[in-house]
C-alpha cells in the first residue's frame, strides 16, 4: 500500500506569519553525537492574529530537551511536541522570551540539511527548510530576525568557529578543553540564511577596500593542505565585489566576508549572510587538477553567492514560490559578470547551450513548471533549471523590453524600496513598470506560464514596394496542469542583413511596436511590415537569443550559411551554423534508421571551415563553431520516438566526416593553437585550449593514422588538467589504443585528489560503449567512490544517467534499472540527492516504444515502493503523471 500523499503547499494559501520572531540568540555546544542547542527567541503576536491563536513552530527530526516561556518551565499540558512540530497553546501577545533546548546528532545527519559534519568539520545548510532541523522555529523566509550566535567546541577539534555577521567575542571556557566564539549579524534575515561552521581549517586571508572606504576582511577556509588552491576563488571574489559596486552600485555591508569550502554538499554553494558555504568543487583550483571550465565555474559561483548579498539577503523572498526573485535575478547578475570578465559572445552562447540542454527538456516534459510555481510538495525539488536559468532569461528579457537605462533605474528603485524586506515578483516588476512607464502585465505571464513557446517567423520581400513583411506567430504547448496558454510579451531582436553584411534600418514599422532593434511580440499573430527595404535582406532573427523560445523560420540553409559568415551579431552567426548542423544530424538519424546513406553538404563543411580558421575571430568562438550539438540536444530537436543509438551513430558519422573533410585545417589549427609559455587560466588562453582540444577530438575520431599518437602524446605531455582531460576523454570515448593505460596513469596521478578523480569516474561513465554499465557498477566499489558524497554520485551515476544517452537508455532497460535501484538506496540516506538524480528519467515519454516501455516499468515499480521520501515520491509521481 502506498502511504497517503502529503498535502501540497499552494501560493494562494499564503498568509503572513501569526507571530514574529525579532531576535534569536543561539548557544550551540558542539559534540559529534550530542550537540546541545539552546535558542532564546523574542516573540511577538503579529497584528491581526487572534489572541487565542497558539504558537506553532516547525521542526524536523528534532528532540526537545527543555522549554521555558519568560523564564518559567512549561507544563506538559501547555504544549504538544513531535519531532516536526511544537505547538504552545497559550502565549501572551509579547514580546515574550521563549527558550528552546534541542539535542542533535550531527554525525548521523546524512541528508546534509541542518547541522552535519563534512570530513569532521561541523557545518550547516538551512535553505530551504534546514533551520528547523536545528531548533523549532517559524522556518519561513518572511520571518526576519536579528541573530547572535555563540558556538562552543573542543579547542583541539574545532579551532575555527564561524557564524553569520561580525565577530564580537571569543575565548577559552575556563576549566575545560573547550573554547567559544560569539558572532552578531546586524542585518535582519530569514532562518534559511543562518550558518555556522566549526572545524580544524586552514585559511587564506585577504582584504578588500569597499567603495565607501571601509576595509573588509576576506577569508577562505579550506581543509589543511588546500590553502594553495584558493587563489582563483579569492581573486574572483574581489572582482565580484568591485563589479557589483560599479555595475549595480551595491556595496558590501559587513566587516568580514567568510567562505568555507566543504567536501560534502548537496548543491553548488550557499549564500548565508557573511558566511558563504561552498561545495569545494567551486573553490579549489590549480592547473594540475582543475580544467578551464572549472575555473570559469568557480568564478561564476563565487560571484553568484556574493551577489546574493543584495539580491536574496538584503531583499529576500516572501515565500518559496518567489524563489526566482532571488535565483533568476542572481543568475542574471552572475552571467553579466562573467560576460564582462570574459567574452560576452562566448558567454552568451555557453549560457544558451546550457539553457537549451537543461531547461528546455524540463519545460517539454512531465516536470515542467512555471518560473514561479503555484504548488509544490517538496520545495527542494524546485531548485531547477526553470527557476534558475529560465528565471535569468526572464530578467534579461525585462532589460531588453524596458531598455538599459530603465532597467538600471528599476533595479535602483527595487533596492531602495524593498531593502530589508521579504518580497514578491509583483513588487519587483512594479519597479520596472514605474521606471519605464510600460505596462508589464503581459510580460508578467513569463513567470506564470510553463513551457517553451514556439515562435514561427516567415518573411516576404516586395521589391517594388520596398517592404519586408514578417509573419510572426507564437504558440505554447500545454504543460502539466496548464492546458490553455496566453500569448506572452516576447522581445524579438532583429537584424536585416544586406548582401554585403550591413544591417539595413527600416523607415517605418507597422504591425508591432519596435524599439531600437527589438520587435515587441505581444499577440498570437503579428504581420509586421518594415518599409524602406529596397534590397532583399536575410532576416537575422532573435539576435543574442533575445527570448527563450523555439524559433522556426523559413530562412533557407543557404541564407543561414550566409548569416554564419556575415551576421554582425556573433550569437546568431553561431546559431545559424548550429541550425544547419542540427538539420543535417536529424536527417542523418533518419537516414541511418532506414539503412540509407546520410548526406553532408559541401557548403556546410566550407562554412564550418571558414569560421574555425578565421583568425579575426576569437579562438573560444571558433571552438564553439566546431562543437557539435550533444546527443541529448539532437534528441530534443527530434522530439519524439527517440532512438538514442541512431542519434549516437548519426553524430559519430558527422564528426568523422567533418574530421576527414577538414583534416589539413585541423592539423594546422592544432599546431597553431599550441601554447607558448606557462599555464594561465585567463579567457584568452582558455579559448586557445578549447579550440585545440575540440580539434584534437575531431582528429581522434577521424582517419588520420597518426592521430591516435597525437592524442596519446598530448595526454602524456599535458602540464594542465584541461589538456590532459581532453586527451583522456577522446582516448576513452573513441576507444583509441592505450586508453586503459591512460586511465591507470590518470588514476595513479590523481588518486589523492577526489575532485580530480570525479573526472576519472565521469569519463568512464559517459563512454558510449556496450560495457559501460558493467564498468559503472564495478566503479561503485572503487575505494575513491562514496555514495554518501554528492559530488562522487554526480560524477559516476549522474554522469551515466544524464551524460550517456545511448547507455542509460539501453534498449534492454538495464540502464534504467541500475539507476532506479541506486536512487532507491540513496533515498534512505539523502532524499534530496536521490530526487535530483531521478529527474534523469524526465524525458522518458519521448523515447521510442521499446525503451519507453522499459522506462515506464521501472518508474512504476519504484512508485509502488512504500518507503520513498517525499522528495523522491514527488519526482516519480510527476514523471508518471
Ligand atoms: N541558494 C543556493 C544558490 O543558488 C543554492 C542552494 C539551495 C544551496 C538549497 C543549498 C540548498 O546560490
Ligand atoms: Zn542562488
Amino acid at each position: 500500500m502506498r502511504p497517503e500523499t502529503t498535502a501540497p503547499v499552494r501560493l494562494e494559501d499564503y498568509r503572513p506569519p501569526a507571530f514574529l520572531i525579532e531576535t534569536v540568540e543561539l548557544d550551540i555546544r558542539l559534540a559529534p553525537k550530542a550537540t546541545k542547542v539552546s535558542a532564546r527567541l523574542t516573540v511577538r503576536r503579529n497584528k491581526g492574529t487572534p489572541a487565542d491563536a497558539p504558537l506553532v513552530l516547525d521542526g524536523d527530526e528534532l528532540a526537545l530537551t527543555g522549554l521555558t516561556l519568560d523564564g518559567s518551565a512549561l507544563a506538559s499540558d501547555d504544549y504538544v511536541v513531535t519531532p516536526d512540530r511544537l505547538e504552545i497553546f497559550r502565549v501572551p501577545d509579547g514580546p515574550f522570551t521563549l527558550v528552546i533546548d534541542t539535542r542533535l546528532d550531527p554525525d548521523a545527519n546524512t541528508k546534509l540539511m541542518g547541522l552535519y559534519r563534512s570530513s569532521g568539520t561541523y557545518c550547516t545548510q538551512c535553505e530551504a527548510e534546514g533551520f528547523r532541523r536545528i531548533t523549532y522555529f517559524l522556518d519561513r523566509p518572511d520571518c526576519l530576525a536579528l541573530y547572535t550566535t555563540r558556538i562552543e567546541a573542543r579547542a583541539s577539534e574545532a579551532p575555527v568557529l564561524l557564524a553569520n555577521g561580525n565577530p564580537v567575542d571569543a575565548g577559552p571556557v575556563p576549566g575545560t578543553d573547550r573554547h567559544y566564539a560569539v558572532w552578531h549579524d546586524p542585518h535582519p534575515k530569514p532562518s534559511y540564511l543562518f550558518a555556522m561552521v566549526a572545524g580544524d581549517l586552514a585559511v587564506m586571508p585577504d582584504t578588500f577596500t569597499a567603495a565607501d572606504g571601509r576595509e573588509v576582511a576576506l577569508n577562505i577556509f579550506v581543509e589543511h593542505g588546500n590553502q594553495d588552491a584558493c587563489g582563483w576563488a579569492m581573486d574572483s571574489l574581489k572582482r565580484s565585489m568591485r563589479w557589483d559596486e560599479e555595475v549595480f552600485g551595491r556595496v558590501y555591508d559587513l566587516d568580514v566576508f567568510n567562505i568555507v569550502a566543504v567536501s560534502d554538499f548537496n548543491m553548488g554553494a550557499m549564500e548565508n549572510k557573511g558566511l558563504n558555504i561552498f561545495n569545494d568543487k567551486y573553490v579549489l583550483a590549480n592547473p594540475d587538477t582543475a580544467t578551464d571550465q572549472d575555473y570559469a565555474g568557480i568564478e561564476a559561483v563565487i560571484a553568484h553567492e556574493y551577489f546574493h548579498n543584495w539580491t536574496g539577503n538584503r531583499i529576500t523572498c516572501r515565500d518559496w514560490f518567489q524563489l526566482c526573485l532571488k535565483e533568476g535575478l542572481t543568475v542574471f547578475r552572475d552571467q553579466e559578470f562573467s560576460a564582462d570578465m570574459r567574452s560576452r559572445a562566448v558567454k552568451r552562447i555557453a549560457d544558451v547551450r546550457l539553457l537549451k540542454s537543461h531547461q528546455f527538456p524540463e519545460d517539454a516534459g512531465p516536470l515542467a513548471h512555471p518560473v514561479r510555481p503555484r504548488l509544490y510538495h517538496e520545495i527542494n525539488n524546485f531548485y531547477t533549471a526553470t527557476v534558475y536559468e529560465k528565471g535569468s532569461e526572464v530578467v534579461r528579457m525585462l532589460k531588453t523590453v524596458v531598455g538599459d537605462d530603465a532597467f538600471r533605474a528599476g533595479m535602483d528603485l527595487y533596492f531602495d524600496r524593498h531593502d530589508g524586506e521579504a518580497t514578491t515578483i509583483e513588487a519587483f516588476l512594479a519597479c520596472f513598470a514605474e521606471a519605464s512607464g510600460r505596462d508589464l502585465s503581459r510580460f508578467a505571464l513569463w513567470y506564470e506560464q510553463a513551457g517553451t513557446p514556439t515562435l514561427t517567423v516567415s518573411s516576404t520581400h516586395d521589391a517594388a514596394a520596398g517592404t519586408l513583411t514578417l509573419a510572426v506567430e507564437q504558440r505554447t504547448a500545454p504543460t502539466p496542469g496548464q492546458t490553455a496558454k496566453q500569448p506572452l510579451h516576447i522581445p524579438l531582436r532583429l537584424g536585416l542583413v544586406a548582401g554585403d553584411g550591413r544591417d539595413l534600418t527600416p523607415e517605418t514599422v507597422t504591425g508591432a511596436e519596435m524599439t531600437g532593434d527589438v520587435l515587441h511580440i505581444v499577440a498570437e499573430r503579428h504581420e509586421v511590415v518594415l518599409s524602406g527595404i529596397a534590397e532583399k535582406p536575410v532576416p537575422s532573427l532573435l539576435r543574442g537569443f533575445s527570448a527563450p523560445v523555439n524559433l522556426r523560420s523559413d530562412v533557407s540553409d543557404t541564407d543561414q550559411l550566409f548569416l554564419s559568415a556575415r551576421d554582425s551579431d556573433p550569437f546568431n552567426r553561431w546559431e545559424a551554423l548550429q541550425t544547419v548542423v542540427t538539420k543535417t544530424l536529424i536527417a542523418a538519424t533518419a537516414a541511418l534508421a532506414s539503412q540509407s546513406e546520410p548526406v553532408l553538404d559541401g557548403s556546410l563543411v566550407a562554412a564550418i571551415r571558414a569560421n574555425a580558421t578565421d583568425a579575426a575571430l576569437e579562438p573560444a568562438f571558433r571552438a564553439l563553431c566546431l562543437q557539435l550539438p550533444g546527443e541529448a540536444d539532437i534528441a530534443r530537436e527530434i522530439g519524439r520516438d527517440i532512438d538514442p543509438e541512431a542519434i549516437r551513430a548519426a553524430r559519430a558519422w558527422l564528426r568523422s566526416s567533418l574530421s576527414d573533410a577538414l583534416t589539413p585545417a585541423l592539423l594546422g589549427l592544432y599546431n597553431e593553437m599550441a601554447s607558448s609559455g606557462g599555464f594561465s587560466p585567463d579567457a584568452a588562453a582558455a579559448g586557445r585550449r578549447a579550440l585545440r582540444n575540440v580539434v584534437l577530438d575531431y582528429l581522434g575520431n577521424g582517419s588520420v593514422p597518426e592521430a591516435a599518437e597525437l592524442v596519446a602524446a598530448q595526454f602524456r605531455a599535458a602540464d594542465n588538467m584541461t589538456d590532459r582531460f581532453a586527451a583522456l576523454t577522446t582516448m576513452v570515448h573513441a576507444n583509441l589504443p592505450g586508453h586503459e593505460e591512460a586511465l591507470s596513469a590518470f588514476e595513479e596521478r590523481h588518486r589523492a585528489t577526489p575532485l580530480a578523480m570525479d573526472k576519472w569516474f565521469m569519463v568512464q561513465a559517459t563512454a558510449p560503449a556496450a560495457d559501460t554499465l558493467d564498468r559503472v557498477k564495478a566503479l561503485c566499489a572503487h575505494p575513491g567512490f562514496s555514495a554518501g558524497n554528492p559530488n562522487r554520485v554526480r560524477a559516476l551515476i549522474g554522469a551515466f544517467a544524464t551524460g550517456n544517452q545511448s547507455q542509460f537508455n539501453r534498449v534492454d532497460g538495464e540502464g534504467f534499472a541500475f539507476v532506479a535501484a541506486f536512487v532507491q538506496d540513496l533515498d534512505k540516506r539523502n532524499p534530496q540527492a536521490a530526487a535530483r538524480l531521478m529527474s534523469a528519467f524526465r524525458s522518458w515519454r519521448a523515447l521510442e516504444p521499446d525503451r519507453r516501455t522499459r522506462a515506464e516499468t521501472c518508474l512504476k515499480a519504484l512508485a509502488k515502493a512504500q518507503d520513498l521520501s517525499v522528495d523522491l515520491r514527488d519526482i516519480v509521481d510527476r514523471c508518471l503523471q
